[in-house]
């Protein structure tokens, strides 16, 4: 089985980024923790800033891969775009925040890319992810 991580703008920064919300560790690390969890499923990672290589890479395992688990950051709450990419592959996307959107600003209220998800997951921090891959694996 394999799954893609997908990070979009600004999540390169966790463990350093405006720590109270996001919390102190690195992404890098918290993936070595899943990845023994979920020791029997390849998890690939990826992060971009750039919203046209997130696109890309919806295209280049959306056919082949067997789930996405995706935190587009703030492009969640603007990209049609990503929303249309999502909707034209084949492989099931959950959306995941670590943050929990609705208690913030009202302009993280709106996803725009949630319709075409599976599901949604934010809140929980990090472990938003870990849930996700659960839902993922389930046989
Ligand atoms: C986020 C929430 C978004 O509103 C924000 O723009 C992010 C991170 C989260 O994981 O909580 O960059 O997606």
């Amino acid at each position: 089985m394999k799954i893609q991580i997908i990070n979009g703008p600004n999540l390169n920064l966790l463990g350093v980024r405006e720590k109270s919300i996001y919390g102190d560790a690195s992404f890098e690390t918290y993936l070595e923790t899943l990845r023994q969890r979920f020791a029997n499923i390849t998890i690939d990672y990826y992060q971009s800033n750039i919203e046209g290589e997130i696109i890309n890479k919806l295209h280049e395992i959306g056919f082949s891969y067997d789930g996405i688990v995706m935190n587009a950051g703030a492009y969640t709450h603007t990209s049609i775009a990503i929303a249309d990419a999502i909707a034209a592959i084949n492989t099931p996307v959950i959306e995941v925040h670590i943050s929990n959107v609705h208690k913030r600003e009202e302009f993280r209220h709106k996803s725009m890319i949630a319709s075409n998800c599976r599901g949604v997951i934010a809140g929980f921090g990090m472990d938003s992810y870990r849930l996700a891959l659960e839902n993922l694996t389930l046989k």
